[in-house]
Parts: structure tokens; C-alpha cells; sequence
């Protein structure tokens, strides 16, 4: 079975990836870093280089191409479900959990942001109407996932236990 981990950036999917994949004992598959390698510039280099609708475009060829183990979790990038089929790819292929948390928290969280494109120069002020605008785009799409788990104050033990029933 393969896991997919969605949610905005920030909300931790990297993170709970690699402590549900430790607890499952299976790979872990961050397709951001999948990316980056395979270009062999960051996520950051590649959309000043390229643009965003080429780098969506090679999101969803990863996506699709990946040799993915049997059983397997992966972190995709924040924007992933909101573009083409891959909601429904996701679905059709494993299953989709959206991690979700309040704007807010995003803020708090997201201290390095450099390394992201979209709100690199942002301030704090800035950031939170960014993400609850994107928010609410986004929504609609996220919430096909086939689990929802609140990403405050989650870990991988908890995650495993939501899951139950799912896997
Ligand atoms: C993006 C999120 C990023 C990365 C890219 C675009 C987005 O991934 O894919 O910068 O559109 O939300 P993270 O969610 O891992 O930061």
C-alpha cells in the first residue's frame, strides 16, 4: 500500500513521512527531494530557472513514474493535489491523508522560507493572508483526500493509529 501525505507547506509531511514509514518499516519517499536530485538543483533553483507551470508539469510525471515500492510513504510537494488528475491518481493508486492545520500554525512553522519558492519574500503579516487565500483554493482539493487528520501536535504514532482501518 502506498501512503500519500498532502497538506500546505509547513504542515510537516516530510517529517511524518519519515516517523510513519520508521513505525510501518517501509520506504520513505519525499517526491520534492525526488526532484531536486533528479535536476540536480532545489525545488527554489528550479522555478527561478524554469517557472512554476514547468516544474508542475515535472511534479506530475514524478508522480506518475516513480518506481514505488510495494508498500511505501510518500511527501508530496504543498501544491501537488491541486493540479491535473493527481488527486485522483492518488486515490486510484494508494491513500491520500491531508494533513491539515490552521493558518496560523503554518506561520509559526514556516521559518526557513528561502528554500520556498511561492513565499520566499514574505513577512509574517504577508504569509498568513497568502496561505488563507491559497487555503481556501486548495481546500476543494485537499479534502478528497480519504482521511483528514489534524497535523497539530501529531506524530507518527498517532498518525499510525488514525490510519488503522484505512491500511
Ligand atoms: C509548493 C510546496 C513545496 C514545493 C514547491 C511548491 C506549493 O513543497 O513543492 O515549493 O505549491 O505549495 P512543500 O509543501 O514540501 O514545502
Amino acid at each position: 500500500m502506498k501512503i500519500f501525505l498532502i497538506g500546505f507547506m509547513g504542515c510537516g509531511k516530510s517529517t511524518k513521512a519519515k516517523q510513519l514509514a520508521s513505525r510501518l518499516q517501509c520506504e520513505v519517499i519525499d517526491l520534492d527531494a525526488v526532484i531536486a536530485e533528479q535536476e540536480g538543483k532545489t525545488i527554489a533553483e528550479y522555478f527561478e530557472a524554469n517557472g512554476e507551470a514547468s516544474f508542475r508539469q515535472l511534479e506530475n510525471q514524478t508522480l506518475k513514474n516513480y518506481p514505488y515500492p510495494e508498500t511505501c510513504v510518500v511527501a508530496t510537494g504543498g501544491g501537488l493535489p491541486c493540479f491535473f488528475d493527481n488527486m485522483e491518481w492518488m486515490n486510484a493508486n494508494g491513500k491520500s491523508v491531508y494533513l491539515y492545520m490552521e493558518p496560523p500554525a503554518l506561520v509559526s512553522r514556516l521559518h526557513n522560507r528561502q528554500k520556498r519558492p511561492l513565499i520566499k519574500d514574505m513577512d509574517d503579516e504577508q504569509l498568513l493572508q497568502f496561505i488563507e487565500h491559497k487555503l481556501s483554493e486548495r481546500s476543494p482539493f485537499y479534502t478528497k483526500a480519504q482521511l483528514i487528520v489534524n497535523a497539530f501536535d501529531l506524530d507518527g504514532e498517532k498518525l499510525q493509529q488514525k490510519l488503522e482501518g484505512l491500511i
